[in-house]
């Protein structure tokens, strides 16, 4: 997607370079349009480095490629981010004088602003009048968060996270593509027998690792990278499921390239509280991120020492873990007899003398109830990282099981869906 992301005179005008990466790594094209001011905070050559392309915040440099119609005419989503007082002014009065308010003018695809100011600014009726009259317009306006602002002070005004905003505007995105294409085609919902098989079909997907926190610089985590359910999600994208992307602890390089909207989590507690906010509406959750069972009873407020209990004592601390829920498991036990969601666990294998992957997998299928388990068998140089897996679908309703692989984890995605396709048949969805 071609994503324009405008720069206005903040400080945090820092934070926008982990923006442009976040949305760079996960193959959007980017550019950005800084503007003078913001210029003074970071400088043309960090964002021409990090964007790939010459960067101006004036309407007079390369003029012959009319400029300051032709990046907001050719733009999929504007972002400005941080969006200063005066920039939201000048958005809301139409000014254009300078790159990017011509860009806002000529954009005429979805525009989301994350405001970031001191809060007295934040407040100033001038300023609430100029985010309404955006938002009346269709401009998508980001509430700015609350916290530590650049001096002592403390209030709303902070400019959101990077992975929070880019969640945000790339779910904004989403929604714009799928009203364009209910718009184009109105049966677009039935679309089953023309390549959009899972249109009409709310998902979620969980992908990545969980990470449960000890101390402010450690935690316990595992080697999920979190490629196998971004896949998952895509695909699912591509087939015109509306999908919701649960991320856990995903490096950038792993985002997907489709729009989609994402919520973000953290250990297995954020995750239960996601999903089960998320699977309320869903027609299918698929569970792929890899979940710690356990996580350290007491976090430690302060780094934990290496002579944690005194000078002389160089014996290591014992680390107490307590059970965290079984996400998969409340997720099918909720259901209770109801046939949506179709509910697909993933079961990471070793084998061990209790049995093999697959003797394994079929007695985790029993124990969690779900429709289907993808098992894939797992260790150090199998699966984690790779992208390449091979897993068996295991069916709770007694279909025979399927082994899918070796082979890409788009192609496993893939497998995947055909055989939920299967199970949800003549399921209703929500919607219905
Ligand atoms: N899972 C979950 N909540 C947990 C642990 C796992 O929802 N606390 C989900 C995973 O997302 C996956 C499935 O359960 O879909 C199986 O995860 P796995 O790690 O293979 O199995 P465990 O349930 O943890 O059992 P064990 O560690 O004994 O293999």
């Amino acid at each position: 997607m071609r994503v324009v992301l405008g720069v206005s005179g903040g400080i945090a005008a820092y934070k926008a370079a982990a923006l442009l990466r976040l949305f760079s790594e996960s193959g959007h094209d980017v550019t950005v349009v800084p503007t003078a001011a913001a210029l003074e905070f970071v400088g043309a050559p960090t964002w021409a480095a990090l964007s790939g392309k010459p960067v101006a915040s004036d309407v007079w440099t390369a003029v012959d490629r009319v400029p300051h119609v032709r990046i907001g005419q050719e733009a999929e989503l504007v972002v400005v981010a941080p969006a200063t007082a005066d920039l939201l002014a000048k958005a809301a009065c139409g000014l254009a004088d300078d790159l990017l308010t011509a860009t806002l003018l000529t954009a005429r695809c979805p525009v989301v602003f994350a405001p970031a100011m001191h809060t007295e600014m934040w407040l100033h009726p001038a300023t609430q009048a100029n985010v309404a009259t955006l938002r009346s317009r269709g401009a998508h306006v980001i509430d700015p968060a609350s916290g530590r602002l650049t001096g002592a002070d403390t209030g709303p005004g902070r400019l959101p996270e990077p992975a929070d905003i880019a969640a945000e505007a790339l779910a904004v995105a989403a929604a714009a593509q799928r009203a364009a294409t209910a718009a184009e085609a109105p049966g677009a919902a039935a679309e089953n027998a023309t390549g959009m098989p899972l249109a009409g079909l709310r998902v979620v997907v969980t992908a990545g690792g969980t990470r449960e926190p000890l101390d402010p610089v450690r935690f316990l985590g595992n080697r999920s990278s979190g490629k196998q359910g971004v896949a998952l999600a895509e695909v699912a994208a591509s087939r015109g499921a509306d999908v919701t992307l649960v991320a856990c602890n995903l490096d950038a390089s792993v985002l997907p390239r489709a729009a989609m909207r994402m919520v973000t989590a953290g250990s297995a507690l954020e995750l239960a509280d996601a999903v089960s906010r998320e699977a309320s509406s869903a027609d299918v959750v698929v569970m792929c991120a890899a979940v710690a069972d356990f996580r350290p009873k007491h976090y430690a407020a302060a780094k934990i020492k290496k002579t944690h209990r005194g000078v002389d004592d160089d014996a290591a601390p014992v680390v107490e873990l307590v059970r965290n829920p079984d996400i998969l498991a409340g997720l099918v036990a909720d259901r209770g007899t109801e046939a949506s969601p179709v509910i697909v666990g993933f079961a990471a294998e070793t084998g061990d003398a209790s049995g093999s992957v697959l003797e394994l997998s079929r007695a985790k299928l029993a124990r969690k109830g779900c429709d289907l388990l993808v098992a894939n068998e797992v260790g150090s140089d199998l699966t984690f990282g790779a992208d390449t897996n091979t897993v068996h679908l295991l069916f709770r309703d007694g279909r025979p099981d399927r082994t899918v692989g070796p082979t890409t984890k788009r192609r496993v995605a893939e497998a995947v869906w055909d055989a939920v396709l299967a199970l949800t048949g003549a399921r209703p969805t929500r919607k219905d």
